[in-house]
């Protein structure tokens, strides 16, 4: 369970991280605080593109940014968009964070207030790597 202060410092650095979205297509920035379990955060932003298809969401920045730093172990994850405008994680960044974890904590603004949900309600029966053959 993650402290009010916490998940405070969360939002702010999420908020801090949307200032450097590239998202001169759909003009709305996003941004992303990503919580190791080593205590550090790790922010993202979407990225977006020419090609929109290839735009790169913050959660999945966020993600792309830990793993590569070697970091694999996440608490939480908080992620802001434009004011303080009510969102939740798609799909594609559902199924991507839930690869390192059901426990994760998904920390989202709800009429300007942090709401925490598990990784495991915001996707439930989650493809996972067992059912591979
Ligand atoms: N986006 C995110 O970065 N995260 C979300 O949770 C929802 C959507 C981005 C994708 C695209 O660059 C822009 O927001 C509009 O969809």
């Amino acid at each position: 369970m993650l402290s009010s202060e916490r998940v405070a410092e969360l939002v702010a650095r999420a908020t801090q991280a949307r200032e450097h979205a590239y998202a001169p297509y759909s003009a709305f920035p996003v941004g992303a605080a990503l919580l190791l379990d080593s205590g550090e955060i790790v922010t993202g932003a979407n990225v977006e593109n020419a090609s929109y298809g290839l735009s790169l969401c913050a959660e999945r920045a966020a993600v792309v940014r830990a793993v590569a730093q070697g970091a694999r172990r996440y608490v939480a994850i908080a992620v802001v968009g434009p004011k303080e405008l009510d969102l939740a994680p798609c799909g594609a960044c559902r199924q991507f964070i839930a690869e390192f974890g059901l426990d994760i904590e998904v920390i989202t603004l709800r009429s300007g207030q942090p709401t925490t949900r598990t990784m495991r309600e915001l996707l439930p029966d989650a493809f996972d790597a067992e059912s591979l053959p």
